[in-house]
């Protein structure tokens, strides 16, 4: 054996004798840790595809720590609500996770979607229901669960908002929006003359009305009219139906009764400005504002559609029912509870004796029409 064998020979020995010193395991091990390195390699592709999974979770996860609201609006096929639930979804944005329902103008289809809402965990309801008497079996539904609930454009009873400590209302002072129309009518009938068409001093009048029993829609009605009746212009009913908000019911109201009255009607007042556009449509069918066949209507809301016909002239005025506003007073309300906060925390709103935020109406008309474009970008 050469000097060179010997050396690599030992030196290998030693080699091992170390390795076996330090680990005696090692020779068994070594295999035992092949094999599990390829599982190993493995496992790494799945630790790398948890990875994305786990940045996927922390979205959710900031959005499960937003408080969860139930929204229901009575239909969406409504105007005037679509421009509320828009406000109500600008205004969650980042703060809330809401849920939105389509009631679909059905009472006992909103219950379900109630009873839906609570089985996902909402902290608390914002509804806005179909009927105005149907809130009594929602505050049941709610109470049982200890749930707040914020009612929103049809005002519940009284009786109805007094029987739960957790409910609330955001809306109008409806007969306001009555006496601002009621004072439309009177300004523009006496600045102008010529309107009453066959000159007897009466103003014969058509009224669209709302959906009955909305407290909106009464007291709109009652109070246009009263109004102009104590501003000292006698009034002559010649019709008085519920259009039910609605332009293609106001249309077909306004088509009957213009073959029936014809120009023996000098003023149309509607309860909304879908049901007044209606009016114009059947109006301009029969050759309406062009020349000088006019026809004075009157509505409320002050919608954009509505604002353009103002600016036409074929829409003497509306009254602004702040949509903006509204969405915005039933989020902050409803975020507030949903968090177990006051429910006028961090807010400029006010409660009225009922637990009411009354957001303010404001006639409009060319002059002022500015205030209402501004209120519906
Ligand atoms: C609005 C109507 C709307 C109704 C729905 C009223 O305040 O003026 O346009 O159809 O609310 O409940
Ligand atoms: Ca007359």
């Amino acid at each position: 054996m050469n000097k060179k064998l010997w050396f690599v020979l030992s030196s290998m020995l030693v080699l091992v004798m170390l390795l076996s010193a330090c680990s005696p395991a090692a020779p068994t091990a070594a295999p035992a840790a092949e094999e599990a390195a390829p599982a190993a390699e493995e496992a790494a592709p799945a630790a790398e595809e948890a990875a994305p999974a786990a940045e996927e979770a922390a979205p959710a996860a900031e959005e499960a720590a937003l408080p969860k609201i139930g929204f229901t609006i009575y239909k969406y096929d409504d105007n005037f609500m679509s421009f509320v639930r828009r406000a109500i979804e600008t205004n969650a944005e980042g703060k809330a996770e809401i849920l939105m329902n389509d009631s679909q103008n059905d009472q006992a289809k909103q219950n379900e979607q109630v009873d839906t809402m609570i089985s996902k965990g909402v902290q608390s309801l914002a509804i806005n229901l179909v009927n105005p008497q149907g809130a009594s079996a929602i505050i049941k539904k709610a109470e049982e669960e200890g749930l707040p609930v914020v009612f929103f454009n049809k005002e519940p009873s009284a009786e109805d908002m007094a029987s739960y400590d957790k409910c609330w209302y955001v809306g109008t002072n409806s007969a306001e929006s009555g006496i601002m129309q009621g004072q439309i009518i009177v300004d523009t009938w006496k600045a102008n003359p010529d309107w009453d068409k066959n000159g007897d001093g009466v103003m014969q009048y058509v009224l669209l009305k709302g959906e009955p029993g909305h407290p909106d829609a009464e007291a709109r009605t009652k109070y246009a009219v009263e109004t102009v009746v104590e501003a000292g212009i006698p009034v002559e009913e010649l019709e008085l139906q519920t259009g039910m908000w609605d332009s293609v019911k106001g249309k077909e109201l306004m088509d009957a009764w213009l073959a029936k009255h014809g120009d023996a009607i000098e003023y149309v007042i509607a309860n909304n400005d879908a049901m007044a556009l209606g009016a114009i449509a059947s109006l301009q069918a029969e050759g309406y504002f062009t020349g000088d066949k006019f026809m004075p209507v009157v509505g409320v809301d002050a919608i954009p559609d509505a604002l353009v016909q103002i600016k036409e002239g074929t829409l003497v005025g509306s009254v602004l029912n702040d949509a903006a506003n509204q969405g915005k007073a039933t989020v902050d309300l409803a975020l507030n509870v949903a968090l177990g906060k006051d429910p006028l925390d961090g807010t400029d709103w006010t409660l009225d004796e009922v637990k009411a935020v009354r957001v303010p109406y404001l006639g409009i008309t060319l002059d002022n029409i500015a205030v209402a474009e501004e209120s519906y970008k």
